[in-house]
């Protein structure tokens, strides 16, 4: 894939923290990262990439406004829920961690890091935490798309070059495998409410109705119907607060691309899906966790 030939959108490299691959960007500000001073009231919301972080990030934010969706439009989604591990262009003033410490509570936290590097004050602070899982093929098939759209993130490939990387967890943020079944074992000993995508797609209601009982919050059912409405695709697809509008001139793919489960079959070969269905027998097995990879 080419550069953009701009200082702002050259390709980072993927370096080793604690055995996992990360953005040069974070790797660089890592302290900061470990560092990271949580408060109690902090909410977070954990998710490999492209497993639906954005849709999500909406929907809590919507319910922690007690389901007020004109006070969510009033700042794009990367400002009420940003991102603490971004450190990438900062002459964009794309709100990171030294926002996160400038900002008044309460606050709701976006991170992508593997439950291992997690910051520990995060723990000590009992931060609620929600966990949104997409199965492993969707989220391969978006991530793939992910990297041809923003020039600043590694040179992957072609999507077969691309697909063996990300088997072998050679990509930032490491394996999916780990991933998923890290953060599903902590919830036997921390307040974690861990979502699927496909359960949220499926039926939002219900997931909206766990979600509201872990944020203690007792909306009327029609304050329900308004937020799955403003959450759904279509809605956030067309909502300049939630599709990455205006920081997305260098993209190819919009960040709404598709919004479905079962994509990855018109990516996967035959021989791809049999390679990966039998590496993924072997690094789930045991774990207790079943995703769907339709609907
Ligand atoms: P696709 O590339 O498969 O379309 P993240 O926010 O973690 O980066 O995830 C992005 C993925 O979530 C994209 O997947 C995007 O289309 C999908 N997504 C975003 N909002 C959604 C919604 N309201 N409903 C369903 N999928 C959504």
């Amino acid at each position: 894939m080419e550069n953009a030939g701009n200082s702002s959108h050259h390709q980072e490299d993927l370096v080793l923290i604690h055995n996992v691959p990360m953005l040069k960007s974070i790797a660089n500000n890592w302290e900061q990262v470990e560092g990271f001073q949580a408060r109690p009231d902090d909410l977070i919301i954990a998710t490999y990439p492209k497993a639906g972080t954005t849709w999500v990030s909406e929907i809590v934010d919507i319910v922690h406004n007690n389901g007020d969706v004109a006070k969510s439009s009033q700042a794009p989604i990367y400002y009420r829920v940003p991102y603490m591990e971004f450190f990438m262009h900062p002459e964009k003033n794309i709100p990171g961690m030294r926002y996160l410490n400038s900002m008044a509570s309460p606050r709701l936290i976006k991170t992508h890091l593997p439950v291992q590097l997690l910051p520990k004050s995060m723990w000590e602070n009992k931060c609620k935490i929600i966990y949104m899982a997409r199965n492993a093929k969707d989220v391969a098939v978006s991530f793939f798309y992910f990297h041809h759209n923003i020039k600043a993130l590694p040179d992957v490939g072609t999507w077969e070059e691309f697909l063996q990387k990300y088997i072998a967890g050679k990509v930032s943020y490491g394996s999916w495998h780990d991933h998923v079944k890290g953060w599903w074992k902590k919830r036997q000993e921390h307040p974690i409410l861990y979502l699927f995508y496909e359960d949220m797609k499926e039926d939002p209601a219900n997931e909206i109705r766990k979600l509201m009982r872990f944020l203690e919050k007792d909306l009327r059912e029609e304050v329900l119907e308004k937020i799955i409405h403003h959450t759904s695709f279509q809605f956030m697809k067309k909502n300049p607060m939630t599709n990455y509008e205006g920081l997305s001139h260098d993209t190819v793919f919009p960040f709404m691309r598709k919004g479905i489960t079962g994509d990855w079959k018109n990516h996967f070969t035959v021989a791809q899906n049999e390679i990966f269905d039998a590496d993924y027998a072997r690094k789930m097995e045991g774990s207790g966790l079943q995703f769907r990879t339709e609907i």
